[in-house]
């Protein structure tokens, strides 16, 4: 091999690391801006080694952990163990081979680097074999094989060693080949599993950066700057992990494709994509890229029990989000939670699965898992019961939440949405709209209007589409969307839906169902807003009389009927008929829903309003302070029915 001028600044800051006698993070930054590959330069001789090759031509990221490694494994005398764990294709052996060569180069371990390739072949057979090839050692034959990998250990050339012992399976086939203790071995392990030893250290995916510098080795830097963003997409999709972003760039070179086209691709294809597989038999194939991704995945598929493969599969049907481990129990809810949780543990061992009280799946597992859930017998039922489970928390999410609620809310509300778009055919007739309804309270009631509509859009479009037009789920999803539009303002798109609904309602119904009511009165609203003050009045009357019959005079629907009523009253300048309304309907509602609750806020707010618009400033100051501390404490600042309050405040 030619020794470039970039491999000579290399052997110059080695020179550095040798003198100072230990290597820092700087070190190995500025090493590996120096050069892509420490494979790529020539090997000091004299240290016996077996280091494979690497397989890939730029090495990226990882300085920390290249170095937090050495620290490990330096006690003096000692064998220390470190191990690096992770996920699949994550970068484990190329973390280790890198380490290695960067210690040869440092002449670190003049004993040698001894790696075993732990998942294929007899340990004690390959320790053996290193001993007689690279360290010219004659073990005796007429030894057994655990007494002759003893007589090697005794024999080893003088000095540190390391020995990396790359992808274990099972701690107990390595343990009885570990060297003794005290002697100058140290040992790191490459392993998928969760062992329990002291110095262990957790493979994280790549940070944004690296992994941009990875693809645009392997595609060029002129290409990454020209598709910036889908570049960006791209490592996303690809959940940062090296063995895809390697695969995919590879492809995307070997194809001469754009980026954009790379992620169309992606999209209907996933993991199945033949970019993410590895066919071993393709004489074309240059990499030392031994598995695709979903291959690499297979191999802890493998290892999982019934159970955890089962747990697997229910967890990739949730959003990519973390997941409140309360949902998936409930998701499950047939089975014993302990052996529940015994399942956690087993994909937590594989690395499948990080958390603490919320789990989350890496992007491409996820992925692959969903494959697996696809292909199982209870395929179907496992849907059924997740959607369920979601439905469940939907339906507790209330029409005004207030901040409390929605922090509670929040961590569900991914997988509503995707209840609500990818699982919809697994909600029954009955619960169809629910996830829908969830959404749009959950937004509307903070005030984002916005984010709220393609749910309340949605919702009419599937119940429509599920269940014809004679259907009360399509009366109410007709409402919610009206009652939306109108907080918009955009009242013309709002009325002929509540008449809609309010003929559904009445045809589905009868005229005696509370339903009915409030679609009056939500009709009667819309008017009102419009100034129509003449059609507002009556229909507000029907809905008061109508739930006083039907829900009793103790029901909060009534304590809103009279607080409309008497809205309209103060709006026409009515305002000795609207006060005994007003105060009715702030006593029933402390008396129904407690003081803490926005609708006690807002007949405060009303009243005040209707105190200061007869010049009682004194009795409205106090009102409006207690409404806007309510709306405060429990909507928060940001909502609009807080603004409003400081508005009236101003006036
Ligand atoms: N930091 C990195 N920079 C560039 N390429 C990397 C990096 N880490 C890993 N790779 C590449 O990603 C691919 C997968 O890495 P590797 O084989 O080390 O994964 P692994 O964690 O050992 O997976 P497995 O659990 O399947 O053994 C390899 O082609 C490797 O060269
Ligand atoms: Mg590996």
């Amino acid at each position: 091999m030619t020794i470039n001028p970039d491999s000579q600044v290399v052997q110059k800051i080695f020179e550095n690391v040798r003198a100072e006698g230990n290597i820092t993070v700087g070190n190995i930054t500025q090493i590996y801006q120096s050069v892509s590959n420490l494979g790529n330069i020539p090997k000091p001789t004299g240290f016996p080694q077996n280091i494979p090759k690497s397989s890939t031509d730029k090495f990226v990221g990882r300085a920390r952990e290249l170095e937090r490694l050495h620290q490990q494994l330096q006690r003096n005398n000692e064998v220390v163990i470190a191990a690096v764990k992770g996920i699949g294709g994550v970068g484990k052996t190329e973390l280790a081979i890198q380490y290695s060569l960067l210690h040869l180069q440092s002449h670190n371990y003049p004993g040698g680097i001894c790696w075993l390739r732990a998942r294929e072949e007899d340990m004690g057979v390959q320790i053996v074999q290193f001993a007689r090839t690279d360290l010219g050692l004659q073990p005796p034959d007429d030894l057994e094989l655990p007494e002759r990998v003893r007589w090697c250990w005794q024999h080893w050339q003088q000095g540190d060693t390391l020995l990396v012992l790359d992808d274990v399976k099972d701690y107990k086939d390595i343990e009885p080949y570990l060297p003794p203790q005290p002697s100058q071995f140290k040992v790191l392990i490459t392993t998928r599993l969760k062992l329990d030893l002291a110095g262990s250290l957790f493979l994280e995916v790549l940070q944004e950066s690296d992994a941009l510098l990875l693809l645009s080795q392997l595609i060029g830097e002129e290409k990454i700057n020209q598709e910036l963003a889908q570049a960006q997409e791209l490592c996303q999709r690809l959940g940062y992990l090296p063995l895809a972003l390697q695969l995919v760039g590879r492809y995307v070179k070997k194809r001469k494709i754009s980026l954009a086209e790379m992620l169309r691709r992606l999209e209907s294809k996933g993991l199945g994509h033949p970019s993410l597989i590895v066919n071993e038999n393709d004489p074309t194939w240059t990499l030392d890229v031994k598995r695709g991704v979903a291959a690499a995945f297979e191999l802890s598929w493998s290892e999982l029990n019934e159970q955890a493969q089962l747990l697997g599969c229910l967890l990739s049907l949730f959003a990519l989000a973390p997941i409140p481990w309360l949902l998936v129990e409930s998701a499950a809810k047939e089975q014993d939670s302990e052996e529940l949780e015994d399942a956690r543990v087993e994909l937590e061992n594989l690395h499948l699965l990080v958390g603490e009280d919320s789990y989350q799946l890496h992007q491409l597992i996820r992925e692959f898992l969903r494959d697996k859930q696809k292909n199982l017998d209870a395929s179907d039922e496992q849907k059924y019961n997740y959607c369920a489970a979601i439905v469940k928390e939907a339906q507790e999410i209330p029409e005004t939440p207030i901040l409390q609620e929605i922090t509670r809310f929040t961590p569900f509300i991914p997988h509503l949405a995707e209840v609500a778009t990818v699982y919809k055919n697994w909600l029954s007739d009955e619960d169809l709209i629910v996830p829908f309804l969830g959404l749009g309270n959950f937004y509307r009631g903070q005030g984002a209007y916005a984010q709220a509509l393609p749910w309340q859009e949605q919702c009419l479009l599937v119940a429509l589409e599920r269940l014809g037009e004679e259907h009360p789920s399509v009366a109410m999803s007709y409402n919610n969307l009206a009652l939306l539009y109108e907080s918009q303002g955009r009242y013309g798109e709002a009325e002929p839906l509540l008449q809609k609904a309010l003929q559904l309602t009445q045809r589905l119904l009868g005229e005696e169902h509370p339903d009915v009511a409030m679609s009056y009165n939500n009709l009667a609203m819309l008017y009102e807003s419009q100034g129509r003050y003449g059609d507002a009045e009556p229909l507000y009357q029907k809905a008061l009389q109508l739930t006083q019959r039907l829900l009793g005079e103790e029901h909060p629907h009534v304590a809103m009927s009279y607080n409309n009523l008497a809205a309209l009253y103060q709006s026409q300048g009515r305002y000795g008929e609207a006060e005994p309304l007003y105060q009715k309907a702030l006593q029933l509602r402390q008396r129904l829903l407690g003081e803490e609750h926005p609708h006690v806020a807002q007949s405060y707010n009303n009243l005040a309003l209707l105190y200061y618009s007869q010049g009682r400033y004194g009795e409205a100051e106090p009102l409006y302070q207690k409404a806007l501390q309510l709306y405060q404490r429990l909507l928060g600042e940001e909502h609009p029915d807080v603004a409003m309050s400081y508005n009236n405040l101003a006036l």
